[in-house]
């Protein structure tokens, strides 16, 4: 037993009150001020692949519509829908042509709005994904912009001249490989997109643009959502000067040198628009989550921003740097977004990086450590933003042959980068053909998983994932500790289990994860420090306390209600 930190425990315990919620717009749904969502748990949906409701082999709204009793019932209180809107689809939606409608391939606005109105009647939200950076090459603004120099839309986009000729205007490269330059030879200039050359950078330093997107978040507010997902915000502003990027050594998975994005990343300018998207945000109840890979805690309390006037709940990302169970590495990024200036996010799989199933999973025991996930990030201080299938232990599934590949970044980076295929897998309901999803053959395969990991089997089985997520998902809304008490770590120097408190007023829970794949004994010391009573609230397997010590199985999870 190393030392642990219940001398500062008692002095907080003593002294104690629960830190207040920032100052907040919107509405406060308890008396410390905490906002809806502090106290919601988000859902991803990625509409390609959850529930195929007309059996094209496409998800749609009316497919998510149809499982929303089983979100209720998970213990989900948002859901965020990846883009939804016309698009051709290039990179998936995230190219969207018309901002203020549904693809026909997900439904139509009416169908939307049964959407919204049955999420409504289960007090779920309705989060939507918004491709502030840029438009899809197919939209109307650019189709303008790209027919003259003159056209009304031009100074929408970013034009300029090559440096020579066949020479763009500067070294900048895309995030999806090549130059981030594109020759229009009708017009004979150059136009600048970040990401693929069917995704056109939006000029965000035309007044019109800006007003012209804030627009399209009334239009959606209107319409009952409860905010956005700001897709790439990183990305909005460009150096006007265009001043080349400093190169770095080596070359990334498509062949390009790199480059430090000094002149098209990060600027400061963003802020502004953030603050601008913000007060819209306030006067709607809404919420702004940020796709925010910020670099440590300084460049996210930027993101809050000053007073929070920014957004609510830019998405670190920093649990998915962690890419293996380190208690001492947790720990650390636990306590620094706890340091922040803002309230915590928390995500560990989304549909751009390998699952946390196969991030942490060992090939033996992945469902325990699964649970041992679902253990740590839904019992944090802060507000976890969960990916479909996460709960049942789906599994990335990459193509095998550059043929198959959707993905554009595979198809360009085959075979160092495969793609992100592997984490859009269609839903895995039942072990029916296509795993319940579709009658029709899916757009991407279903992996093989499928006939131990799916919905159906899962909700038979008390010692599923699926089951287990749903226990600390009720326990997490049910328990004023684990929603409003600080984080208090304890036992800070165990190198195989990791354990904290979540501390409200005279409310104690003790959470004790076991990342190691042997048997843990945690020593809390408890009854020295007065505590006369531990009621055992969840615990895998065999974990389970005695006297003071817990016993923790391999990957064990183990909670309780601590009291004096
Ligand atoms: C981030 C999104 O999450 C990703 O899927 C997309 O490809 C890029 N932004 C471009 O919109």
């Amino acid at each position: 037993m190393r030392r642990n930190s219940f001398w500062s425990l008692i002095c907080l315990l003593l002294c104690f009150s629960p830190l207040a919620a920032q100052t907040q717009a919107g509405k406060a749904v308890d008396a410390e001020g905490h906002q809806w969502w502090q106290h919601a748990v988000f859902y991803e949906i990625y509409p390609r692949s959850f529930a195929d409701s007309n059996n094209d082999g496409v998800g749609d709204l009316k497919g998510i519509t149809s499982k929303l009793d089983y979100l209720k019932d998970l213990g989900i209180d948002a859901i965020w829908i990846s883009p939804c809107f016309p698009s051709p689809q290039v990179d998936f939606g995230y190219d969207v042509s018309d901002y203020e409608d549904i693809d026909p391939m997900y439904g139509t606005l009416a169908d939307f709005d049964v959407l919204a109105s049955e999420a409504s009647k289960r007090g779920i939200h309705i989060i939507l994904d918004f491709v502030v950076n840029h438009s899809s090459d197919q939209h109307k603004w650019f189709l303008d912009s790209k027919s003259s120099r003159t056209s009304e839309h031009r100074d929408w986009y970013i034009w300029r001249d090559g440096k020579g000729p066949g020479q763009p205007p500067n070294n900048w490269i895309s995030i999806f490989g090549g130059s981030s330059w594109k020759l229009d030879p009708a017009t004979n200039q150059y136009y600048y997109h970040m990401f693929y050359a069917g995704q056109p950078d939006l000029n965000w330093r035309n007044p019109a643009v800006r007003d012209a997107m804030f627009e399209v978040t009334r239009w959606w507010y209107k319409r009952g959502v409860a905010g956005f997902r700001l897709d790439a915000v990183d990305t909005l502003f460009e150096d006007p000067g265009l001043r080349d990027n400093p190169t770095v050594p080596g070359k990334n998975a498509f062949g390009d040198e790199n480059q430090e994005s000094k002149y098209n990343q990060k600027l400061p300018e963003v802020h502004d628009v953030l603050r601008g998207l913000r007060k819209v945000a306030d006067e709607n109840n809404a919420v702004l989550i940020g796709e925010t890979w910020t670099a440590d805690i300084a460049e996210l309390n930027r993101y809050y921003g000053e007073g929070n006037n920014e957004l609510q709940l830019p998405m670190d990302f920093l649990f998915t740097k962690v890419d293996k169970l380190s208690p001492a590495e947790f720990r650390e990024q636990i306590a620094a977004v706890n340091s922040a200036s803002g309230w915590p996010t928390f995500v560990i799989s989304n549909h751009d990086i390998v699952r946390s199933y196969d991030r942490y999973g060992d090939g033996q025991h992945n469902d325990q450590i699964a649970k041992l996930m679902a253990g740590l990030y839904l019992t944090l201080r802060g507000t976890p933003i969960m990916y479909y299938g996460e709960e049942i232990g789906m599994k990335t599934t990459l193509p095998t042959r550059k043929q198959d590949v959707k993905d554009p970044i595979g198809l360009t980076g085959w075979p160092s980068e495969k793609g992100r295929d592997g984490e859009r897998t269609p839903m895995q309901w039942d072990e029916s053909q296509n795993a319940g999803f579709s009658k029709a053959a899916p757009w991407l395969p279903v992996p093989p998983t499928y006939k131990t990991h799916n919905v159906a089997e899962e909700e038979k089985d008390p010692n599923s994932v699926l089951a287990f997520y749903k226990t600390v998902l009720k326990l997490r809304h049910t328990n004023q500790a684990l929603l409003d008490g600080n984080y208090v770590p304890v036992n800070d120097n165990d190198p195989n289990v990791l354990s904290y408190l979540r501390v409200y007023h005279d409310q104690v829970v003790l959470v004790a994860l076991n990342m190691s794949g042997s048997g843990q004994k945690a020593d809390f010391q408890l009854s020295k420090h007065g505590f006369t009573s531990v009621k055992s609230l969840l615990a895998t397997g065999k974990s389970a306390i005695k006297g003071d010590v817990v016993n923790l199985e391999p990957y064990g999870v183990f909670i309780a209600q601590l009291s004096k």
